[in-house]
């Protein structure tokens, strides 16, 4: 299992998954990206097309270095085409009767000494590794969102995930230039136990202290430094991605800044879900 990894499987070429195709190929991995149909496939790989060509247009990367890294990723609807890979990271959708199949399948299906991960936000990786096998092999990687712009990993030890697994995700997050922190396997990891109900109290807030999304996101970014405002974030994340991390979280620990606000659950309902609906705390593009 240590031998090092050149292919990496990807399944889910969603907004996270794409984006971590993304930064695979930028630094010389193979990718096989698995999504359930032709278009989607297509969709992602224009998305990462897309980024490529912003950079090279602005001399951050060569026009030859795009083609080269867009060349390293190959897409498929084939969970078998994964069989040859050195790493598999999941990021498909946020369940885990879902993630359990997967991981059932590709513990099947990818060679003994691959490595699997999971991109999961709020799940339990240790419940995800019990529907494999093999559960030694089995890590978190987590990545933020925009996975291309954001440096951290968090690679998170499951129960019985093995010493060799984690060494090798950590060694995969030091060659794709990200920054990792190694973590046990507790709700919410590091990151997300911290900013899920901090962002929480900003909802809170903004009706507890009677201003807009706007005056609390000026708030924010002017007085605590945040890069983006709380409304911003959470339409960047998806009201339905928090909603749903904010839930798993407070099953888990039932603190009560960890339950989602009402009013970000009636936004969840109405399919405001921020960027990717068009609509959410903000207007977006057409
Ligand atoms: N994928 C790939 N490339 C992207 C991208 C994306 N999603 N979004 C933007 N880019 C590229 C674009 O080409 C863009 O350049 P262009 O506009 O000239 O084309 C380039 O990156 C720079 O983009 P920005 O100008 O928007 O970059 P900024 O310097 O403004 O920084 C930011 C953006 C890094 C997102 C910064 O605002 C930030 O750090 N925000 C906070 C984000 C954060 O907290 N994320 C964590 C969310 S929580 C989470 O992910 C956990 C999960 O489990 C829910």
């Amino acid at each position: 299992m240590n031998a090092a990894v050149q292919r990496i499987g990807v399944v889910g070429l969603g907004a996270m998954g794409a984006g971590i195709a993304q930064v695979a190929i930028e630094a010389g991995f193979d990718v096989v990206g698995r999504e359930v149909s032709a278009e989607l496939g297509e969709a992602a790989r224009d998305r990462i097309e897309h980024f490529l060509a912003r950079k090279a247009e602005k001399g951050e990367r060569t026009r030859d270095e795009a083609d080269a890294a867009l060349a390293r990723l190959r897409t498929t609807v084939e969970l078998t085409d994964l069989a040859d890979c050195d790493l598999v990271i999941e990021a498909i959708v946020e369940e885990l009767a879902a993630k359990r199949a997967l991981f059932a399948e590709l513990d099947r299906l990818c060679r003994a000494d691959a490595v699997l991960a999971t991109n999961t936000s709020a799940l339990s990786v240790t419940e995800l590794a019990a529907a494999t096998r093999t559960p030694e092999r089995v890590v978190g990687m987590h990545f933020f969102n925009p996975a291309p712009l954001m440096p951290l990993v968090e690679v998170v030890r499951a129960e019985l995930s093995s010493d060799v697994a984690v060494a090798t995700a950590l060694e995969v997050v030091e060659r794709l230039g990200k920054v990792a922190v190694p973590c046990h396997d507790t709700p919410g990891f590091v990151v997300n136990r911290v900013l899920i109900p901090l962002l929480n109290d900003c909802v809170r807030v903004l009706d507890e202290a009677r201003v807009t999304p706007e005056a609390l996101d000026t708030a924010m970014t002017n007085g605590a430094g945040w890069p983006m405002g709380p409304c911003t974030l959470l339409d960047l994340v998806g009201i339905d991605v928090h909603v749903h991390a904010s839930e798993a979280l407070y099953e888990k620990l039932r603190e009560p800044r960890l339950a989602p606000p009402p009013r970000l659950v009636a936004m969840r309902n109405a399919g405001l879900l921020g960027r990717k609906s068009g609509r959410g705390f903000y207007s977006h593009g057409a």
